[in-house]
């Protein structure tokens, strides 16, 4: 178990925006969405926005476990679905995706407001793999999707559309079958949202 700021760079933090999975918990049950968490320096804080679980929960408990993860197809699906109790697993008493590679205990002060942008302190953490890979473009999309699949649904706007077809294409041509499978349940869900 690795503890305190000074464990960050080992479990994956670097300066800039750090996508991660966060999974939170509210009466028993745990909720996983990403999240990004900023750095700056000595400088670590979130932006929440309000209207999501994740939100509700950090607000409520005032901690989160970051999960971190390469995978763009979790990434994605938890973006816009709830995963079923079997991606989880408990690490001292804390939800944590079974599939992480690294996960963190962050902990904050939030207050209530349409956003919350809170200073975050990292209590502990732990680290299973380095799972290296060769950058593929369309996973690196599939990201970028996620977070135009999620604004999309909350503000509708055309021009959140047309970047995903854009996209749609490039992760067909560069990204593999799991790539393509999760831009595909992205879109399956931006499809059926837009015929409400
Ligand atoms: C890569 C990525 C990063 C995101 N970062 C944030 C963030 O920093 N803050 C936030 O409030 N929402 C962020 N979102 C959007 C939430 O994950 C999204 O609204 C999600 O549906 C919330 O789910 P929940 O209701 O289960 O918490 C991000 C989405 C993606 C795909």
């Amino acid at each position: 178990m690795l503890y305190g700021n000074q464990a960050l760079e080992k479990l994956g933090f670097l300066d800039g925006i750090n996508e991660v999975i966060a999974t939170t918990e509210k009466g028993g049950r745990v909720n996983a969405a990403p999240l990004g968490i900023i750095k700056d320096g000595d400088s670590l804080y979130v932006r929440l926005f309000s209207g999501t679980h994740t939100y509700e929960n950090i607000l409520e408990n005032g901690w989160f476990v970051a999960n971190i993860t390469h995978d763009a197809w979790l990434i994605a699906e938890t973006a816009l679905e709830d995963l079923t109790p079997e991606y989880f697993m408990r690490r001292e008493d804390l939800p944590v995706l079974k599939d992480a590679e690294a996960w963190a205990l962050f902990r904050c002060d939030p207050f209530a407001s349409d956003i919350i942008i809170a200073q975050v302190l990292l209590e502990k953490g732990e680290f299973f793999r380095c799972d290296f890979r060769a950058c593929n473009r369309g996973a690196n999309l599939v990201v970028e999707a996620a977070v135009a699949a999620t604004r999309y649904m909350a503000l509708r706007t055309d021009n959140y559309y047309e970047e995903l077809m854009k996209m749609h294409r490039i992760i067909n041509r560069c990204g593999g079958p799991r790539e393509r499978e999760a831009m595909d349940r992205l879109m399956d869900r931006v499809d059926s949202y837009s015929h409400i």
